[in-house]
């Protein structure tokens, strides 16, 4: 079943996060599934503009259709990730998406709000939520990149003037966080005093946290092992999913360690059977792995076992 991400942000608020997961293809779609069932969660499915380019946005649209018929009980939202305008108007006219991030936090404030005030106003006149953007994280967004000393993090009090100026229903506030495989040097928490500030100021108001992969050491040095050349980096902590989860975080975004899943089964398959050259089995690994992994993830941010909670309080 398809929900908003406001009425998920309403069961989670305080208690637990809900994981957004960025999906392009059948198999990442079957083990998202997978594991969100596995371990009775809700969870909120990201597209991003690549990923809509990468086959076709209406192959993306038929496969999630699919699985949620093959897999009835799943409560999910169908979300834009860093969408621009052009894309927002675009996902909320396909009568698909329940959710659009208008990203234009690269844009100086007052630029920001109104594009976000535009996007807000189309959106919720056709029931979808939207997730707004403030501050900048490091690291690459497809096609923009922020070097990691112009990261820098969401302002409180500027962010309680965004949301009430803008009307949206989410914030994505840098805490310290950035996208892709190289977050960290060293081991670095994230900034929750910048939460605790933002909480005070706009309580029961969600939070979203990107950038929020772990990058487990074990899956690089599996891919090393393999042939693969990715250095030592760190990701977010993910004992650190809860406790941000009670600051009012009720969303965090997961992609970067999937591409790993991926890369780990398939170096690994090809490097221990050199002569295959038949993509089924791999992919079926993956799909388990990422299953595995998705379900990992939930118990970290509480959303497991909600399932049934959620289903009671959204009626159904
Ligand atoms: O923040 C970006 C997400 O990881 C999506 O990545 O734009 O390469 O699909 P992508
Ligand atoms: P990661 O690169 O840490 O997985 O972050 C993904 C993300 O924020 C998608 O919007
Ligand atoms: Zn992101």
């Amino acid at each position: 079943m398809i929900v908003t991400t406001a009425q998920l942000f309403k069961h989670a608020y305080g208690k637990y996060a809900v994981g957004a997961y960025n999906i392009n293809n059948a198999e990442q779609a079957m083990g998202l599934f997978k594991g969100c069932i596995q371990s009775k969660a809700p969870f909120i499915i990201q597209i991003s503009k690549g990923a809509r380019k990468y086959t076709d946005k209406r192959m993306l649209e038929a496969i999630i259709r699919a699985a949620s018929v093959i897999f009835p009980e799943a409560i999910f939202a169908v979300h834009l990730d860093h969408g621009d305008e052009e894309t927002c108007y675009d996902c909320i006219n396909s009568g698909f998406f329940s959710s659009v991030m208008i990203d234009a936090s690269h844009d100086p404030f007052e630029e920001n709000i109104a594009i976000t005030k535009r996007v807000v106003d189309a959106a919720h006149a056709k029931g979808i939520s939207v997730e707004a953007e403030l501050g900048m994280l490091g690291g690459v967004e497809e096609d923009i990149k922020v070097e990691e000393g112009n990261a820098c993090l969401t302002d409180p009090d500027e962010a309680k003037d965004f949301i009430t100026r803008t009307g949206c229903d989410s914030l994505a506030c840098a805490i310290g966080t950035s996208h892709g495989a190289f977050k960290f040097k060293g081991r670095q928490s994230l900034h929750f005093d910048v939460l605790e500030k933002i909480k005070a100021l706009v309580p029961g108001f969600p939070l979203v946290m990107h950038g929020s992969s772990s990058v487990p050491k074990e899956e690089v040095d599996r891919i090393n092992a393999a042939g693969g050349a990715i250095a030592g980096s760190m990701g977010v902590d993910p004992n650190e999913y809860l406790p941000a989860a009670k600051l009012g975080v009720t969303k965090v975004n997961i992609d970067t360690d999937g591409r790993l899943v991926w890369t780990r089964v398939h170096r690994e398959f090809f490097r221990d059977k050199p002569g295959e050259f038949d993509f089924r089995p791999p992919g079926k690994i993956f799909i388990e792995e990422y299953a595995k992994f998705i379900a990992s993830r939930n118990d970290f941010l509480g959303s497991s076992g909600q399932l049934v909670d959620l289903r009671t309080s959204l009626g159904k």
